[in-house]
């Protein structure tokens, strides 16, 4: 499907694709407007049920990931309008719906929207030029895409603090010190460095990577107990998969696994 501010492509050698997702506006930092964000969700969606897909990197172009939502098609909003329209929930939220991992590959600026979108996906892979900031207090606003709720969860109340009410920006070293970014790598690596974890990905059984993917999420969402119990639901329900039987077999006689569930 033909997007105006996205391009869509399939990587990988095995028998299932990473689908890579590259926001393209570049003459605009890829400031997310409406149309940007309806076009994400539709090709995460189309990508999350294609069967020969088994994860999926977003990426950003030149100097930005995305440096947030767009700031000149927001400005005459009032605050009936935002409601109405169900502004940032109505088309934002939709990389929830994803059952496949998304792996954000981020260089230059991710910026409000652009950071907290970062953050929606399950882990970050950051280039050395990478710049995170939610810097929407000096826009006369307040994060409005989950800044003030994932960012605390992922470096702690000091630093989200200090991020959210200053507008301050963290480079990629001190994001991969403070737990928002899973690796760093040189920004000619950055693509290189998603796609093979993702293909990573790909080459494993597919009921236990979504399952998996599911149980880290259920951490954020619920008490402990709540979480251990569920995990423990998801790790009993495995062993009713080829795949389980597959995995273990195979390293028990020494030989790669082939994954039925692919
Ligand atoms: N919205 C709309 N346009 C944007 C934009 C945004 N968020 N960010 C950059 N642009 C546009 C600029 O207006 C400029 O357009 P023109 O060439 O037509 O003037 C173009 O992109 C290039 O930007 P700059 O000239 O500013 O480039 P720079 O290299 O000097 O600075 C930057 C880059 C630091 C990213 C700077 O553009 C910037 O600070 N952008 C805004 C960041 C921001 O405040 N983001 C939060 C938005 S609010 C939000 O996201 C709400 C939410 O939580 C969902």
């Amino acid at each position: 499907m033909p997007y105006e501010y996205l391009l869509t492509s399939e990587h990988g050698e095995g028998p299932l694709k990473t689908g890579l997702i590259q926001l393209n506006r570049p003459k605009q930092m890829n400031a997310l407007n409406d149309q940007v964000m309806d076009e994400l969700g539709a090709a995460l969606l189309a990508f999350d049920e294609d069967e020969n897909i088994g994860c999926i990197v977003l990426t950003g172009t030149g100097k930005a990931f995305a440096a947030g939502a767009d700031i000149a098609a927001m400005k005459d909003y009032d605050f009936m309008h935002a409601c109405k329209t169900n502004f940032i929930s109505r088309n934002w939220e939709t990389m929830r719906q994803v059952r496949k991992p998304v792996i954000a590959a981020v260089a230059g600026y991710a910026l409000g929207g652009g950071s907290e979108v970062a953050m929606m996906a399950d882990f970050i892979i950051a280039a050395e030029t990478a710049k995170f900031g939610q810097p929407e207090i000096t826009v006369g606003i307040v994060p409005g895409a989950g800044g003030t709720q994932r960012l605390p969860r992922a470096v702690g109340k000091a630093k989200a603090m200090d991020m959210v009410l200053t507008g301050r920006m963290m480079d990629a070293a001190e994001a991969e010190r403070a737990g928002l970014v899973s690796r760093v790598v040189a920004a000619d690596q950055l693509l290189p460095e998603a796609l093979a974890a993702a293909d990573t990905i790909c080459g494993l059984g597919m009921p236990s990577v979504m399952l998996a993917k599911e149980c880290v999420n259920r951490a954020f969402e619920s008490p402990l107990s709540d979480g251990l119990a569920y995990e423990r639901r998801m790790f009993h329900a495995l062993f009713g998969t080829e795949d389980q039987r597959e995995g273990m077999d195979a390293f028990l006689t020494k030989r790669t696994p082939q994954f039925k569930h692919r």
